[in-house]
């Protein structure tokens, strides 16, 4: 009988993106039950090819090439513990298959023998069905490298469905099941990430968990008996559902304030800096892709404030990145630009704000215009769409009106590089007005207007002219958002 996957899996093995996969359930190109793909299903819709292109059969095969290597073990695999409980289930799995295997395979080979001994024809084309059928049973080759891939995956990794959005992640080596749901893309409930607060406290509907962290929060004793446990304490000690909520807009996320270091100012270009902070292990910053937050600094001359995008993804809340562009009515700029703010100095951070954000549905495709530092929330949005895997196609269009105005072009040619399905176009012209009209024909004419969710972001002239073309060609207001930065 062919194996089930849950549709996280099933993607890992073949190498697709889950989008790519729920499109095709969607499509009806893929059969899916309760939520799991058959191995034989999957089969038919990626031919061998695929699952030797895929990343989790190269992953594997590194784990095994390099012995459990140092390296490997402390990146990918789990404690020794939690391998051990894995392993035992799986062997136990393994045994219940085997003798079930061992009883049926004796059963049919008797009625053959039974069968041979019985007079032709109609005896005679039973047994030849019976021996086809057996040998359908035992699999073919690819059949049972599939198998094999995933036991091996389910060792080193635990797949988490949630409930009720259905969400899937995966959670790898040593994460917490927080931390790996923020990894994966998920706007899950949480506050300090540290066992405090039990803002990220979820029901275990199946599966087991293991603490991996000490925690101060005072779980009742009625909670405990229900199923409830500290998503950033526990880890996953085999495939799990949990039960909890996950934010679906920015109203769902609370203005949190906290004192974040700087960690890192270097220059992007002659007129641009990136400022790295890090806040600490148990404050960190819970907001969503394309947000931003309001930056301030106590210094001689009074409280210096100033609002900019976060550049980084949600899912490295403790490193908050900022593009910053000199400008000289921003008194908090021209201090990072003087020299004036140094690694290790504290500044204040309120947020996140804005509702610059992707949603949680997944899109066909996305296209992001942006101008000069409008990149920092886009790249924002597109780091979070790809560890999500939430979009499917991106067109990236990214207009310069200065020099350094396209100052993180290495990186959009690498996303460009290394996906398929990403178009990246540069536009230098020092007029926003024009340079938003030429951008926005061309996104609207290699991307349909009707099937595609266009992220406009820069100075006000650039959004306005932007969105007025888009309108124009066609694109509907509701697929249109803008963020003035
Ligand atoms: S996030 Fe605070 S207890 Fe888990």
């Amino acid at each position: 009988m062919s194996r089930a996957l849950t549709v996280s899996r099933a993607a890992q093995l073949v190498g697709v993106s889950r989008a790519v996969l729920q499109r095709m359930i969607g499509a009806g190109e893929l059969a899916q039950f309760d939520g799991l793909v058959q191995i034989d299903d999957l089969l038919r819709a990626f031919p061998q090819a695929s699952l030797e292109d895929s990343g989790a059969l190269e992953k594997v095969a590194r784990i095994r090439e390099e012995a459990f290597g140092r390296r490997v073990r402390e990146r990918v695999l789990p404690s020794p513990e939690v391998l051990s409980q894995r392993l035992f289930a799986q062997s136990q799995e393994l045994a219940e298959m085997r003798r079930h295997l061992q009883a049926y395979h004796a059963l049919v080979a008797e009625a053959i023998e039974r069968l041979s001994a019985q007079p032709a024809p109609a005896a005679g084309h039973t047994r030849a069905w019976l021996e086809q059928g057996l040998a359908r049973v035992l699999g073919s080759e690819a059949d049972n490298e599939l198998d094999a891939m995933t036991d091996m995956l389910k060792v080193v990794y635990a797949n988490v469905v949630v409930r009720p959005s259905g969400r899937e992640f995966l959670v790898e080596g040593n994460d917490s099941i927080l931390q790996a749901g923020l990894k994966a893309g998920l706007a899950l409930n949480y506050g300090c990430n540290g066992g405090n607060c039990g803002l990220c406290k979820a029901r275990i509907v199946s599966g087991e968990v293991r603490p991996i962290l000490h925690a101060d929060y005072p779980m009742s004793a009625a909670e405990r008996a229900q199923g409830y446990v500290l998503l950033c304490t526990h880890t996953a000690l085999g495939d799990l559902v949990i039960e909890t909520l996950e934010a679906a807009s920015p109203a769902d996320i609370p203005e949190q304030q906290l004192t974040a270091k700087v960690r890192a100012i270097a220059p992007l270009g002659p007129d641009t800096l990136l400022l790295h902070l890090q806040a600490p292990r148990s404050a960190r910053l819970r907001f969503l892709a394309g947000q931003g937050a309001t930056l301030g600094l106590a210094d001689a001359q009074g409280d210096l404030q100033a609002s900019w995008p976060i550049a980084s993804c949600p899912c490295d809340d403790r490193n908050l990145h900022f593009h910053i562009a000199r400008d000289d009515t921003d008194a908090l700029a021209q201090q990072l630009f003087a020299g004036r703010v140094a690694v290790g100095d504290a500044l204040n951070v309120r947020g996140p704000h804005g509702d610059f954000v992707l949603g949680r549905d997944t899109l066909p495709r996305a296209a992001f215009l942006a101008c000069d530092t409008g990149f920092a929330p886009v790249r924002s949005l597109i780091e979070h769409a790809i560890a999500a895997e939430s979009v499917e196609r991106f067109g990236l269009y990214w207009l310069a009106t200065r020099p350094d105005g396209h100052y993180l072009a290495n990186q959009c040619e690498a996303w460009a590089a290394a996906f398929d399905e990403f178009d990246y176009a540069a536009l230098a012209d020092a007029d926003p007005v024009r340079g938003a009209q030429a951008l926005a024909l061309r996104a609207a004419r290699e991307c349909d207007p009707l099937a595609t969710r266009f992220f406009v972001a820069g100075v006000q002239a650039f959004v306005d002219a932007a969105a007025r073309c888009l309108l124009e060609a066609g694109v509907p207001a509701g697929a249109l958002r803008a963020n003035v930065c």
